[in-house]
């Protein structure tokens, strides 16, 4: 995609230098004849319609239309207003279709656990290999007790750790909520230096695989499904669906841009009444960004952030 838009430096200079060739042509044509004041004119006024001919947003390949609002209420444009993110979400599907839509639109129809594992891999995968950081912290317990939600989202899964022990706590107080895994399944580069018991296939590493089969012996099936794509390409499209979560976890990229990212869109896809909550907010990865990406959310949207343990929570309004 942005391979087709041209660098804004180049842009600028070419529409500069169209406007004033342009205008010096015309002041050549006619100058010898008009007087100077309406040459003058003539100039000014094309310099002018040329520039907001190639300013208008239509011309733009950058320019976002400007909204009603900032022109109603002329108030000074927000930065960030740049930053938001603007898809419309489908209107919300109720909860008990939310796995056939994920099994459907993702999967073609079929369970990704017939069959499964497949015999390339079988071989190659413990019977369960679960690990996680903060996995088990008493806020997973304190908002399921809160909230009961049906729908849970995890953004950011790995081996299914936090996953598996939402589901038991759900479970243990008579809940079956619906947990969506979002996660790419690929760890982060070298991941595998750590977890070296985790194959790799060609070059591909097995997490969907082992995390699948950490699923399967958990006995979890019916409760845990994967979601295996980008968080943003992934939250994108399930607020296209029209899928919504009372509950959504952020524990994927730790660095401000991948947490700002992850928490406007995950916002976008929450119930009203519902909680967003995530780790590494009190922990040594506090300075890669997360933090401050909570902080600066809460900040703009007028919300508060709660803190359980190592997490951080905000309640929708
Ligand atoms: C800290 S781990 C999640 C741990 C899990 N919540 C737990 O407590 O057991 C982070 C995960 O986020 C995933 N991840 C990071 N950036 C991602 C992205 N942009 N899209 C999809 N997944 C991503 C990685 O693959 C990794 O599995
Ligand atoms: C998807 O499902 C349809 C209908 O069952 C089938 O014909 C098609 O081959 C499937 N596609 C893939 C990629 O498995
Ligand atoms: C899963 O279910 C099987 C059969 O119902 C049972 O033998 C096994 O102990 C269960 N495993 C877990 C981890 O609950």
């Amino acid at each position: 995609m942005k391979e087709d838009q041209p660098p804004l430096h180049y842009l600028h200079n070419h529409r500069h230098q169209k406007r004033t060739t342009i205008s010096a042509e015309i002041a050549a044509i006619y100058g010898s004849k008009l007087t100077k004041a309406t040459a003058l004119f003539l100039l000014l006024f094309l310099t002018y319609v040329l520039g907001y001919l190639f300013s208008s947003p239509s011309c733009h390949p950058f320019s976002q239309p400007i909204t009603t609002t900032n022109r109603a209420t002329s108030a000074p444009p927000n930065p960030l207003d740049e930053f938001k993110i603007t898809t419309q979400c489908s209107p919300p599907l109720p909860s008990n279709l939310i796995r056939q839509t994920i099994l459907d639109k993702v999967y073609n129809g079929t369970s990704p656990y017939a069959n499964f594992p497949p015999a390339h891999v079988s071989n190659l995968l413990r019977p369960k290999r679960i690990k996680g950081w903060g996995s088990n912290g008493a806020v997973f317990e304190n908002l399921i007790s809160r909230i009961k939600p049906k729908t849970i989202i995890e953004v950011g899964t790995f081996l299914g750790a936090s996953a598996i022990h939402m589901a038991q706590k759900a479970e243990a107080k008579g809940l079956k909520p619906q947990i969506l895994c979002l996660d790419d399944f690929r760890g982060w580069p070298g991941f595998q230096h750590r977890f070296k018991d985790i194959k790799m296939v060609n070059g591909d590493v097995l997490l969907l695989y082992q995390f699948m089969q950490n699923v399967v012996y958990m006995n979890r099936t019916e409760s845990i499904i994967a979601v295996p794509f980008s968080t943003g390409s992934g939250l994108e499209k399930l607020c296209e669906w029209g899928i919504v979560a009372d509950l959504i976890e952020i524990d994927a990229g730790h660095d401000f841009n991948s947490a700002w990212a992850d928490i406007n869109r995950a916002y976008k896809i929450l119930r009203p009444g519902g909680v967003l909550f995530g780790h590494d907010y009190f922990t040594a990865a506090d300075n890669r960004g997360v933090r401050r990406a909570v902080n600066l959310f809460a900040k703009i949207n007028g919300l508060k952030v709660k803190v359980d343990g190592q997490h951080w929570v905000i309640d929708s309004v």
